[in-house]
């Protein structure tokens, strides 16, 4: 029993597990942050366009709780749209506060949300109303929340740390009621599994774009946190609304590098290879549609002429305009030889949101007692079918201050019990792997077979392909994982194999098109709109999910 010990065990550095981090920091809590790699490496660093935030006085919250329902096709949980919405001008004033810098539109003076803010506007959006730091918003939040976490005293930092499972009252075989207790993480700087203990656990783990072949996404979005939730016995849910991001830029060397919907929210216009525009053919909005209905029609195009890409061009735009606006995209397209200010890019559809995820309450709360969902891991009901473009940032914000005001209260009215002595990870019965191949190998057909079969348009023999696919899969990784030492590759496979199949199950469940699910067996929208479900056979949450104290 060599227990590391706090009361919040935060897995995750990016910005839900900041935030929530310094939300609580103020207090006499002990908190430890587990991250995989660098502590801020995840998609809030990349994040590009900004944070949307009603901040204009043309604009109003009920404009922005419309957009949202309207890009979610229906699925969206009023009082889930409503809250984020809500907190987020204060949420904006939070990070303004903590010394995030925002564009401004003269002149760098501005002191509060009152500051003359450049908002920039994204598909799916009636007004101007993202707020951003030039293109590299994410990059600006989390240097600046993490340059305030690394100075907190009570909160440790463990970085080269990644969570393998979660401690929970039905590991433990204990009976009084289920709950979580902690994780355990490899070390792998040291290769050594450490177990931790703590009052509160919260995943913000992020999401799982990286079953994809094509992502946008950082190679740290394996879904570990959904995976790990639902090995705990929570439930999942609308896993099937993978979001493709319409336009990431089209080289072979190019790994995911995204090019802002703010470009076309700036006038960047969508062109086939012959210099002709589309998106006039697929919606009323062209451009500036939600994004389901852009890489729908992209992907549309690519098919029906036998094009690789399809171009975003901007360069009708004055170069300087460029520039000021886009500098770091405008410098990756530089590498791998295109000049946005003077010619079209070429651009495809890469895998980039995880709308569905551990279902949560409003709190953060999942089923599991003291086990917390926060960011891109989480499902709240926001989202719904499609996320509204710069929807998640804020998302990640809102949430993680509801979470820490939730635990702090509990952990203020002492409704925890001491922690207990966790039981050290047993290796007694592995030893070091002989194959890495398997490994690498099973990665890679995990990846393939979703992008292939589980991608923009679906049908349901492709998802049943993909299902046996992933079936054999799972077979041959439990063998593996039993026998020999887990590393990181084969820690993240584990998980990358089970939200491919909780994936494919939602997917199938849906027996309809509706926001970013779209297959032809079932291409039209049912009149009722409900969530895909999935419940594990080891179903921890038989009291409501907001229950979270009576353990
Ligand atoms: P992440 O930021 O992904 O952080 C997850 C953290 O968990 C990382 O630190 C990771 O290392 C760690 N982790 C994962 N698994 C483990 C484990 N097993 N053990 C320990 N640590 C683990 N959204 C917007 O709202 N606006 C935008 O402009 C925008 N632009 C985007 C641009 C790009 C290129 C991408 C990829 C996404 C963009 N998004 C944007 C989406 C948004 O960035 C993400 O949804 C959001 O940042 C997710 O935050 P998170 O904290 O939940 O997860
Ligand atoms: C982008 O800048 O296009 C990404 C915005 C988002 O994913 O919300």
């Amino acid at each position: 029993m060599n227990n590391n010990q706090c009361d919040v065990l935060i897995i995750g550095g990016g910005a839900a597990g900041l935030s929530l981090a310094l939300r609580l920091a103020d207090q006499d809590i002990a908190i430890t942050i587990l991250s995989k790699c660098e502590l801020t490496e995840g998609s809030s660093l990349y994040a590009q366009g900004g944070i949307a935030a009603v901040l204009d006085n043309d604009d109003n919250f009920e404009n922005h709780i419309k957009d949202t329902h309207v890009a979610g096709a229906g699925l969206c949980k009023e009082d889930a749209v409503r809250k984020v919405v809500e907190g987020a001008p204060d949420a904006i004033d939070w990070l303004i506060k903590k010394g995030v810098k925002f564009t401004v539109e003269d002149g760098p003076e501005f002191d509060g949300v009152d500051g003359n803010y450049h908002l920039t506007r994204e598909g799916g959006h009636s007004h101007r109303r993202v707020i951003h730091a030039k293109d590299a918003t994410g990059k600006e939040v989390e240097t600046t929340l993490e340059s305030h976490v690394r100075a907190q005293a009570n909160v440790t930092i463990l970085e080269n740390h990644i969570a393998i499972d979660l401690i929970t009252s039905q590991k433990l075989k204990k009976r009084n009621g289920a709950r979580c207790y902690g994780a355990y993480a490899l070390d792998t700087d040291n290769n050594k599994i450490e177990t931790f203990a703590a009052r509160a656990v919260i995943l913000s783990t992020g999401g799982a774009s990286k079953a994809y072949l094509y992502t946008t996404n950082p190679d740290t979005s394996t879904g570990d946190g959904i995976a790990m939730a639902w090995r705990a016995g929570c439930r999942i849910a609308n896993m099937e609304f993978v979001q493709f991001h319409p336009t990431c830029l089209y080289h072979p060397y190019a790994k995911g590098s995204l090019i802002s919907e703010a470009v076309r929210g700036e006038g960047g216009l969508l062109r086939l290879p012959n210099g002709d525009r589309f998106m006039q053919n697929h919606h009323l909005l062209e451009e500036l549609a939600p994004r389901d209905i852009v890489a729908r029609a992209i992907d549309y195009e690519m098919k029906k002429g036998g094009h690789d890409s399809v171009f975003l061009d901007i360069s009708h735009k004055d170069k300087d305009f460029i520039l000021d606006h886009f500098p770091n995209i405008a410098e990756s397209c530089e590498q791998y030889g295109y000049d946005m200010t003077n010619e079209p890019v070429p651009v495809v559809p890469a895998a980039h949101y995880t709308c569905g995820g551990v279902l949560t309450d409003l709190n953060g709360r999942t089923d599991l007692k003291r086990l917390y969902a926060v960011g891109e891991s989480s499902c709240t009901g926001l989202h719904g079918a499609n996320r509204l473009a710069s929807n998640s940032l804020l998302e990640c914000l809102v949430i993680a201050k509801a979470a820490a005001d939730d635990i702090a209260e509990r952990l203020k009215r002492k409704e925890t019990e001491d922690l207990p002595s966790l039981p050290d990870w047993d290796e007694s019965k592995v030893v070091d792997p002989d194959e890495q191949i398997v490994v690498s190998h099973n990665w890679d057909e995990t990846r393939r077979f979703m992008w292939d079969y589980v991608g923009i348009v679906r049908t349901r023999k492709r998802l049943e392909r993909a299902r046996n696919r992933v079936e054999l899969l799972q077979e041959e990784i439990v063998e593996y994982y039993g026998n020999f030492r887990v590393n990181s590759d084969l820690i993240e496979l584990r998980n990358l194999a089970t939200v491919a199949e909780l994936t494919i199950e939602c997917a199938l469940t849906r027996k309809e098109s509706r926001g970013l699910h779209y297959t032809l067996d079932y291409p039209d929208t049912n009149p009722y709109a409900i969530d895909t479900i999935l419940t594990p056979n080891n179903f921890v949450g038989h009291a409501p999910i907001r229950d979270w104290s009576s353990s």
